[in-house]
């Protein structure tokens, strides 16, 4: 295999991926007939983002990844990986990327060390340039590194397939829902480390079932539904696509009704004591509330707001499949 050689800064892609009316059509054998699983994806991965892609199950994300990777031959389009074309340079198109799939899988009589060291030759990285050690460390598997990869559990395999993916320092690194199954602590500890990748240059694709996880993880988030692209945007512009928020205001007293001076808001009682009030930030101001609350005489013991996350939006965009629970494994 081609070992990734540096780029001279002048020469970096402005994108690390590039995919430009990707189609997929799988005709699987027997009875089922052809699942057009893409329908013509452009999608541009900025150099050095974290990037996230979400969607709900069955949308094509994994078909997307696995053309990255190689694994899956795509039908029609074009996709660059570093600025390489896959078809005219697959050998070292496949060097600049590592993949974590989302279907494991690894020989059960290797140990990890043995694999990460393999992993290496293959990707032809020379013995003094190999991180065994240090990716060991940083999937917390350092305890384990010795024992055959068949005694591991679910979320330790994950962990080690991310270490493989990363033995030949990428500049570009997939990770097809990495932590699907892995314990809350090596959750923190496997996105700390994907943080501090990216931070030093590494650009990374990931899909998450976990909004939260994407939310606070990632810069720009495109959301895919039933192999389309419905949204790309900077996960902060695309946070403020839904302008609403709600305020909780508790009061000293029991009311039975929303107070008629907060007629000319969109209030309703969530309790004797607590009235919620939505409102739109862009256009309406808390002190409004406040000051409508202050005439009536009842006195204001706590205030919250809410905003609006990701998962609404990512309901609005896909038409609720969460919300109806189709089998997405979703954070608590
Ligand atoms: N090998 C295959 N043969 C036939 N159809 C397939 C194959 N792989 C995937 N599909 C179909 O293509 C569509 C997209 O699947 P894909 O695995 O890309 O979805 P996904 O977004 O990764 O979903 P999940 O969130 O469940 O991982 C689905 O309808 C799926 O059934
Ligand atoms: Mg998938």
């Amino acid at each position: 295999m081609v070992a990734h050689a540096p780029l001279n800064p002048v020469n970096l892609p402005a994108h690390a991926v590039e995919v430009r009316g990707l189609t997929k059509t799988y005709r699987p054998a027997g009875k089922a007939g052809p699942k057009l699983a893409l329908k013509g994806i452009d999608l541009a991965i900025p150099r050095g983002s974290l990037f996230g892609l979400l969607g709900p199950n069955g949308a094509g994300k994994s078909t997307l990844i696995n053309i990255l990777a190689g694994l899956v031959n795509k039908t029609e389009g074009a996709v660059s990986i570093w600025g390489t074309d896959i078809d005219a340079h697959p050998r070292q198109a496949r060097a600049s990327i590592g993949v974590v799939p989302q279907e494991l899988n690894m020989d059960p009589f290797f140990t990890p060390r043995e694999m990460l060291e393999l992993q290496a030759g293959l990707y032809g990285v020379p013995k003094a340039e190999r991180r065994t050690e240090e990716l060991l460390d940083a999937v917390g598997l350092k305890d384990k590194a010795d024992a055959y990869a068949r005694s591991l559990s679910g979320g330790m395999k994950r962990r080690l397939m991310v270490a493989k993916a990363m033995v030949h320092s990428p500049p570009v690194l997939v990770l097809d829902e990495p932590t699907a199954g892995v314990d809350v602590e090596l959750r923190i500890q496997l996105w700390e480390h994907v943080r501090k990748m990216n931070r030093e240059g590494t650009t990374v694709l990931l899909t998450t079932h976990y909004l939260q996880e994407a939310e606070e993880l990632c810069d720009t988030i495109a959301i895919i539904n039933h192999g389309a692209v419905v949204a790309c945007e900077p996960t902060a512009k695309l946070l403020r696509r839904v302008d609403a928020k709600a305020l909780t205001i508790t009061v000293d007293r029991d009311l039975d009704a929303v107070p008629a001076a907060l007629s000319g808001f969109t209030a309703e009682l969530a309790g004797p004591r607590h009235i919620v009030v939505r409102y739109q930030p862009s256009r309406q101001r808390v002190d409004g509330v406040l000051a409508a609350l202050a005439a009536t005489g009842l006195g204001v013991i706590d205030l919250s707001t809410e905003e609006s996350d990701l998962e609404d939006i990512f309901l609005q965009l896909t038409g609720g499949a969460h919300a109806r629970g189709e089998g997405v494994h979703n954070a608590a």
